[in-house]
């Protein structure tokens, strides 16, 4: 269980790093540049910012080049030589798949931004709670993205063991983050 969760949490982490520098860094111009869809309501909104996107992409794909340089070393360290699973999988991010490490992290960000755009559709305003789909929305988005442009790395390294970890444990990671981003005054709200 233990190597299952530390190899979610390794598969995951350009996703994981999005998605909040996205809050922490997020603010200006809407992605949506502040127009209305069809229905009279805002495309996205205005938590949806295009710095927002830009730097977390960016610091997702920072975290995971340290990942690419990290690898080798935890691998050759003999630290994790009990996870088998987590052994086979920290060759997952290596330089020939720094394209995937960008789509991991911009779908994340694409995911949350389409969550936005649904939430706008049911009239539910900025900020407003979304279960589920609050704490899911950047892993789908990021699973979508890198199936489509890199399935082959995907459907290795995404077996249905490390999916289902990876529902279990996100909502509960999230849910934590949230909370501390919360009372860091990042987030207006604690979800
Ligand atoms: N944020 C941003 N750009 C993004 C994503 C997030 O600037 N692409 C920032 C915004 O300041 C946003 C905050 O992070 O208010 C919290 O993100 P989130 O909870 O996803 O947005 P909400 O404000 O709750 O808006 P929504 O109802 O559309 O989810
Ligand atoms: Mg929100």
């Amino acid at each position: 269980m233990i190597d299952l969760i530390v190899t979610s949490i390794w598969l995951m982490i350009p996703a994981y790093i999005a998605n909040p520098m996205a809050v922490v860094f997020g603010g200006g111009t809407p992605i949506d540049c502040g127009k209305n869809f069809y229905d009279g309501r805002r495309i996205l909104g205005d938590g949806k910012t295009i710095r927002g996107l830009i730097a977390g992409t960016a610091c997702g794909l920072v975290a995971g080049l340290i990942q690419i340089i990290l690898a080798p070393v935890l691998a050759a360290s003999g630290l994790f030589g009990s996870l088998d699973i987590f052994q086979s999988s920290l060759n997952a991010y290596t330089f020939n798949t720094i394209h995937v490490v960008f789509l991991m992290a911009l779908g994340a960000l694409l995911g949350d931004s389409a969550e936005s755009f649904i939430k706008r559709r049911i009239n539910l305003k900025r900020g407003a709670m979304f279960p589920v789909a609050d704490q899911l929305d950047f892993v789908v988005g990021a699973w979508i993205l890198t199936y489509i442009l890199a399935s082959a790395w995907f459907i290795i390294y995404f077996d249905m063991r490390i999916i289902v970890t990876v529902l279990i444990i996100t909502p509960l990671l999230h849910i934590t983050t949230n909370i501390i981003g919360y009372l860091l005054k990042l987030k207006k709200e604690p979800w």
